[in-house]
């Protein structure tokens, strides 16, 4: 390949000034259907990175995206595109994460562009993730431009996965696009694609300013770095506290100027976390905007887990690490808490499982801090019979029984897309877990999509493990909050000695309370180091005994003093 040289982009750079010749867009698919891949191609189609710093996955930049091979952060990119009408073109890619947890990544990243390729692997077809990035894409109006990618693969079904999407979308075989991000074919067509069909930005360079805030960074010498799509106006060095501008290439790379259609970064002196905030508008002071952007949906954390810096570490520390975090990851909320055992730590709030551990292994990695982590629970909305509505992350601060007029969970929309042949053994899962079959579709012959009602807390342990041991790894689940509903729950405490133990406390479904119970009290038995007296371990439902194994006492032993002990 050619070598770019830095001037001749920014030569290319300067002559594009016209709003028509810019493309923002996006990339959505199921996780690990090729998306960081197909990135790398078009970044050297468009030879925007130097081949001597070209390495796989480009754009996954933090040390546990590459390890995982997974996208967690969002990037944006901009590439300087020649198409075959003569004309200069900026193409704004914006990479998006794959996984459900991250999908409020997503929804920010679809406000900044006007169109969205949706990317679907040739011998996976449409997967349930697919379908749900799909759907935000649609709502926010962008267009789609479907491709077919992997065509490369032996297993490639190319006419079953067109059946597939045709499904979805509607449209024609002829609209979609079949490429190998891996060997690079199809990958030119889909340039000349994207600038014929996404939209030029609209926008009017001389109104008012307003830039939406889709991600930011800290920087421990300038402050908050904002990334911003600017709808409307302009922002130059030297309005209000700027004191740099740019685009990303993708490393930062300043400018003079931002203008309407235009994403890019803002450096303005801001220090205080909180002062920037994710899907924020900016606007001038002078010649201010008279409305606002819509903002994001507010990320509702969904998942509780309370996290303690470990012996001899101090929580401070830990706040500034969750307080930074919490700036790049709008989903994450935390509050301070103490416990008797662990002392001071922070109650934090989470989208999913792998939220959690990926903010764990965050605080770890890049902090350098050590943390202990409870067991990872939902939340639950409990009326008292005073008529008033609590909001309880933590278990032990349940009201007694007798207070409790009525305890509801958050309970979701599953969405199942699996081979017809593993279709009974996925239903029948899903009625373990409290699920309620709501709708069943067949996408092609061999496919099928299932809707189920259930409870997020059954989802949270083993569920995902046995839906792909069921399917041989060939289902995949998504799922979407529909917030809160009524259950027959109740709060299972474990005695230890005969005094409860506050932390083991957890929630049941009132009919699975018994097995629960049995299943913590053993496990607690075979655990816990015996003593010098024997320990009674309980499982209660109030003051009802529900389960009981006993911790033996040491035995003397005689022999022991004999061989030289
Ligand atoms: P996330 O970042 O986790 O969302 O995944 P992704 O969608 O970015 O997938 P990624 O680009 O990491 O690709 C997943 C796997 O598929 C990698 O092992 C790629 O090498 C492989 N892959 C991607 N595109 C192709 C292709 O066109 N052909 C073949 N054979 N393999 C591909």
């Amino acid at each position: 390949m050619r070598q770019p040289s830095t001037d001749i982009i920014h030569l290319r750079e300067s002559i594009i000034a016209e709003l028509n010749q810019i493309r923002n867009f996006c990339i959505i698919a199921h996780i690990d259907h090729g998306k960081s891949t197909l990135a790398d191609r078009i970044l050297e189609l468009t030879e925007s990175v130097d081949p001597r710093k070209m390495r796989e996955q480009f754009l996954d930049t933090m040390e546990l995206e590459r390890e995982r091979g997974i996208t967690i952060k969002m990037q944006a990119v901009r590439l300087a595109y020649t198409a075959a009408d003569g004309k200069n073109y900026r193409l704004c890619l914006i990479d998006t994460p794959g996984h459900v947890d991250f999908s409020y990544e997503v929804s920010r990243s679809l406000k900044a562009s006007e169109g969205a390729v949706l990317l679907v692997d040739a011998a996976q077809g449409v997967e349930a993730q697919t379908v749900a990035n799909l759907h935000l894409a649609v709502e926010e109006g962008l267009e789609i431009i479907p491709v077919i990618n992997k065509i490369d693969l032996p297993t490639a079904r190319i006419p079953e996965v067109e059946e597939e999407i045709m499904g979805l979308l509607g449209g024609t075989r002829e609209e979609i696009l079949k490429v190998s991000a891996k060997t690079g074919e199809g990958v030119p067509q889909l340039l000349e694609a994207i600038v014929a069909r996404i939209p030029a930005p609209s926008g009017d360079s001389t109104a008012p300013l307003t830039a939406l805030i889709f991600d930011s960074h800290y920087n421990r010498y300038q402050g908050i770095v904002a990334y911003v799509r600017v709808m409307d106006g302009s922002v130059r060095v030297g309005d209000f506290e700027v004191s740099e501008i740019g685009y990303f290439a993708p490393e930062l790379t300043p400018a003079k100027e931002l203008s309407a259609g235009e994403v890019g970064y803002v450096i303005a002196g801001v220090k205080q976390i909180g002062d920037a905030r994710v899907g924020d508008t900016i606007t001038l002071a002078k010649s201010p905007a008279s409305q606002p952007i819509a903002g994001y949906r507010e990320a509702k954390p969904l998942v509780f887990s309370s996290l303690y810096p470990r012996e001899g570490q101090n929580e401070d520390e830990l706040e500034s690490a969750l307080s930074r975090l919490s700036l790049n990851d709008s989903a994450l909320h935390f509050e301070q808490e103490s416990s008797e055992a662990l002392g001071f730590g922070f109650r934090c709030g989470f989208l999913g499982l792998l939220h959690m551990e990926i903010v764990q292994e965050r605080l770890e990695r890049e902090y350098g801090l050590e943390i202990i982590a409870t067991a990872p629970s939902v939340a639950f909305e409990v009326v008292t019979t005073d008529g008033r509505t609590h909001f309880i992350d933590n278990p032990s601060q349940m009201p007694e029984r007798t207070e409790i007029a009525e305890i509801r969970e958050p309970f979701v929309l599953g969405s199942i897309i699996t081979p017809v042949a593993h279709q009974s053994a996925l239903i029948d899962l899903c009625k373990q877990h409290r699920g309620e079959l709501r709708s069943m579709n067949y996408l092609s012959g061999t496919r099928v999509s299932l809707q189920f009602v259930l409870p997020l807390s059954e989802i949270l342990y083993e569920f995902y493990d046995s839906l792909k041991t069921l399917s041989h790894g060939l289902a995949s689940f998504d799922y979407d909050v529909m917030g809160y509903r009524t259950s027959e729950l109740v709060r299972v405490d474990i005695l230890l000695n005969q005094e409860r133990v506050g932390a083991f406390s957890f929630m049941a479904h009132r009919e699975k309370a018994y097995q629960r119970g049995k299943q913590v009290v053993e496990t607690l038995r075979r655990t816990i180091p015996r003593h010098l007296f024997a320990i009674p371990i309980q499982a209660a439902i109030g003051n009802k005994i529900i389960a009981r194994e006993t911790i033996p006492a040491l035995k003397k032993d005689v022999l022991a003093k004999c061989y030289g002990g």
